[in-house]
């Protein structure tokens, strides 16, 4: 086979969906573990699929040893069955009956993280999407649902807890110190959605009573030493559980909420009916080891998991093509809940960061796809930022366009009608017109085409005729899958300001959206190019569009700087506040680049800031991100002629300008500003942290002469990991070798034995630049409780490394890309979903000119190697 045939032969496509041709109704597991060999016998009460009778069944099954396998009690002899590579063929004819097959595996030689495997103390399994075939044979896909009981049996002493999805049924001694429990879930479920845990665990309880009087138990369990660690998980779920009856009248369904917390992980979290696991970075939190992101993290996280139960478990995904079903959906509903349970407009500013600097990158490179995307090699290659964050953002227009009532009434029509069963995203937006009486087809373009849209905008104010224009243009960027695209529908969220603020409204040619004061409407994009006038208008508005981030998409208007600073200081939306404060950060960017000499950044954007700052008219976390220049990334899309050292140089200039400029507030604020505030993490206390900690971090970045006094100070006397982090970063930029080194010494010390910790002290060194940035790297990779198989560990360095440290992953001689693309190729031998997405950098190279070629060649050569299915797909588009 030619690489080409040998990629059409692996993927998969949307188009030839089928429904299965048999349905398995019940399942029963029997799971018996030993240290090196676990037995898997499973029951499979089997019933054909009218529509596709008389075809053979064929199951899956990946690394097992099959012993036994009898058809209602009768053993299979040879040519009943076969066995291929990781299918089993059954050849009898078959109407409706119990399948048994006994098989056995290594969950200790497991090293995937996927299926079941051995973490440190515990067994504990990851079945999404396709880890179930690694335990037995069966119908691998989610819209095979069916009724699972599960027996469990191991040693006693080395694994007291068992547990699995559902009620626990019974349990019991055995001779030979072993013990068993058995599970029963009475919910059908996907295969993905199986769960078991067998070891040496204690356990942090609490309760919650639903809203129709349901007493929920809940379990959260970790190992000993981290009991300290739970609360806040809990709390949080109670949360989540009162909000998703307020805001979804949706209940829980179970008597026990189960959260296992796991240290090897290949993601966040897995949402098993009943019986969730955690990677421990997304549950573990006390204010000694945690920072405020980590709490807000866990937060996020735990309340994703438990929204999925209905939105992913009681309805699921027919295919796992419509994987943004169930995850865009349910991050547009986690970061509902954040943004309630917080600050909204942080929240925004904190998602359309990793929009703009993150999904944009991956939808403008050579693995963009859609939504939903029309083929894949290896899915789980996409639980990508467009799948999940891009996903939520479709919700979110979705949600918005038919406002709070409807789009409470789509829901409630989505998840009655759909309650147990397996469906599209196209039964989704159906739910929503059911609602609203709209026609959203041209809207389903958001799901097949990727790509970002680019939308440029320009005015016309007639004095004469005091009317005032907005003409749009809306373009998409060739993508691998489409290469013209139809126009987007566009809802623009915007208003006008005139120089006293914001002015009424009229629209002479549409609708005007129910807002009171008349200052504020969303228009509906929907043409290639579009016009709306808007008449009764007195003086030259300055328009204030896409507030909220009301669309992913590249916004271009050509503001002048003094439009920009009049967005910064009057508009009514805060998020369009911060985002003219980025743009002039762009524009004094640019000049840097342009003109690294004398260039100039606008006084008067210092001035607005200055005023921000001293009148604390606006929440302190949104000042800190009004004061943080955009990241390299988004920069780097802005003028992407421009080299990308050039673009990190012209950003560190800009920030000493700034801070420079704010010198004397900021180190009012880092010095004094709530300094000797109890410590909380409620969302007030985070954002004044985060401001004191923002004003610290550009005085060190401005080498300012206090900054390391006070970044000292604050690193000795911290209560908690928040400022202690932030001051060791602070003396990171400060860079006096000894202290630096010294701090870096300390803090390690005192926290060796918190292995989440030792990550973010790990990820810390790994993002500072400089010339020895790699050896620096090399030696950290060779420290103690750095392990190779950790997931979290591997991040930490790696991944920060390269999308983080820009002088030294982009180094000129290449060194950083060679050594990610070593790093690479040995961990797809262990860990084939890390290694596809630790590769992600290198298949950037487009961006990079120069440079990319010599990334691109190494690209080449990991390509040249025997590769997983996973890192296969992942360089065969990139090197296209
Ligand atoms: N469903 C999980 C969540 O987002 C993620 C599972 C990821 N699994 C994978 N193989 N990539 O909550
Ligand atoms: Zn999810």
């Amino acid at each position: 086979m030619t690489e080409n045939n040998s990629v059409k032969a692996q993927t998969i496509y949307l188009k030839d969906y089928r429904q299965p041709n048999y349905w398995i109704d019940q399942t029963e597991l029997d799971v018996n573990i030993t240290p090196g060999l676990t037995h898997v016998k499973a029951r499979l009460k089997i019933r054909p699929n009218k529509s596709l009778a008389n075809e053979p069944l064929v199951l899956v099954g990946e690394g097992l040893t099959t012993h036994h396998i009898a058809w209602n009690g009768r053993a299979l002899g040879q040519g009943d069955y076969a066995i291929k590579g990781d299918s089993l063929t059954i050849f009898l004819p078959l109407s409706e009956g119990w399948l048994e097959t006994e098989v056995s595996f290594n969950p200790e030689e497991n090293t995937s993280l996927e299926g079941l495997y051995r973490s440190r103390t515990m067994y504990c399994t990851q079945c999404e999407a396709q880890g179930f075939r690694k335990i037995t044979w069966y119908l691998d896909r989610p819209d095979v649902m069916s009724v699972f009981s599960t027996r469990i049996e191991a040693d006693k002493i080395q694994c007291p807890i068992l547990l699995s999805n559902g009620n626990l049924i019974e349990a019991g001694e055995l001779e030979g110190g072993r013990h068993y429990a058995r599970w029963y879930d009475p919910f059908k479920k996907p295969s993905y959605l199986f769960a078991l845990v067998a070891g040496d665990l204690a356990c942090k309880t609490g309760s919650f009573t639903t809203e129709s009087g349901r007493p929920v138990a809940i379990e959260v369990y970790v190992e000993p030493k981290d009991l300290d660690k739970c609360d806040h998980a809990i709390d949080s779920l109670k949360r989540a559980m009162a909000w998703d009856e307020r805001t979804y009248g949706l209940e829980y369904d179970l008597d026990r909420y189960m959260i296992v917390a796991v240290d090897d992980f290949n993601m966040g979290a897995m949402e098993n009916k009943g019986l969730n696991i955690f990677n421990t970075s997304c549950v573990l939190a006390n204010s000694k080891t945690t920072t405020d992101l980590g709490f807000q993290r866990v937060e996020a996280v735990v309340a994703h998991e438990y929204f999925h139960n209905w939105s992913g478990n009681r309805v699921t995904c027919r295919d796992w093509f419509q994987l943004s079903l169930k995850e865009g959906f349910t991050v547009y509903r986690d970061a509902q809940f954040s943004a309630d349970m917080n600050s909204a407009t942080v929240k925004r500013i904190e998602d359309v960061n990793v929009l703009r600097s993150a999904q944009f990158a991956e939808d403008a490179g050579p693995l963009a796809h859609a939504v939903r995307p029309a083929s894949f090699i290896e899915i789980s290659n996409f639980y990508t930022l467009t799948v999940y964050e891009k996903g939520a953002e479709i919700v979110r227009m979705l949600a918005n366009l038919l406002g709070v009532d409807a789009f409470r009434k789509a829901t409630d029509y989505y998840f009655s009608t759909y309650d147990g069963q397996a469906v599209t995203c196209d039964d989704f937006v159906a739910a929503m017109e059911y609602a609203c009486a709209k026609d959203f087809s041209q809207f389903k373009r958001w799901y097949s085409q990727a790509g970002t849209p680019e939308v440029t905008v320009s005015d016309h104010y007639d004095a004469d005729a005091n009317t005032y224009t907005l003409s749009f243009t809306q373009s998409c960027r060739p993508t691998p899958e489409t290469e013209h695209k139809l126009p987007f529908h566009i809802p623009v969220a915007m208003g006008l300001l005139g120089d006293a603020g914001s002015l009424k409204l009229q629209p002479k040619d549409f609708a005007l959206s129910d807002d009171a004061d008349n200052t504020h409407t969303v228009l509906e994009l929907t043409e290639a190019s579009q016009s709306f006038v808007f008449s009764n208008v007195f003086e030259q508005p300055v328009p204030s569009l896409f507030r909220g981030f009301s669309a992913p998409v590249n916004v271009r208007f050509n503001y002048s700087e003094a439009q920009l600073i009049q967005l910064l200081k009057l508009d009514s939306d805060e998020f369009n506040r911060w985002s003219a404060s980025q743009e002039l950060a762009v524009i004094a960017v640019n000049a840097a680049l342009q003109e690294p000499a004398a260039f100039r950044v606008s006084e008067y954007w210092l001035e607005a800031l200055s005023v921000i700052i001293d009148q604390q008219l606006i929440e302190p976390a949104v000042i800190a991100y009004m004061l943080q220049v955009p990241s390299v990334s988004y920069l780097h899309d802005r003028s992407p002629q421009h080299d990308v050292l050039a673009i990190y140089a012209a950003r560190e200039k800009v920030v000493k300008v700034l801070a420079h400029s704010l010198e004397n507030q900021l180190t009012t604020i880092a010095c004094c500003y709530d300094a000797n505030a109890a410590y909380q993490v409620d969302a007030a206390s985070i954002g004044r942290r985060a401001l004191r900690n923002t004003a610290l971090l550009l005085l060190a970045h401005a080498g300012v002469p206090s900054a390391s006094e006070l970044a000292l100070g604050q690193f000795r006397s911290a209560n908690n990991m928040t400022d202690q982090l932030a001051a060791l970063k602070a003396l990171i930029v400060i860079d006096e070798s000894d202290i630096t080194a010294e701090a870096l010494d300390e803090f390690y010390q005192q926290w060796r034995h918190e292995a989440l910790v030792v990550n973010q002290w790990f990820s810390l060194q790994a993002a500072v630049e400089s010339e020895k940035a790699l050896t620096r790297l090399e030696q950290l990779t060779q420290h103690p409780a750095f392990q190779w198989s950790n997931p979290n560990k591997v991040r930490a360095l790696i991944s920060v490394f390269s999308n983080q440290n820009v002088t030294g992953f982009h180094c000129d001689s290449g060194a950083g890309y060679k050594w990610l693309a070593d790093v690479v190729v040995k961990v797809d031998k262990s860990n084939p979903q890390l290694a596809a997405r630790l590769v992600t950098p290198l298949t950037r190279w487009a961006k990079y000119a120069e440079r990319g070629r010599t990334m691109r060649q190494e690209l080449a050569r990991i390509a040249a190697q025997p590769l997983s299915k996973d890192l296969f797909e992942v360089t065969e588009k990139a090197l296209k």
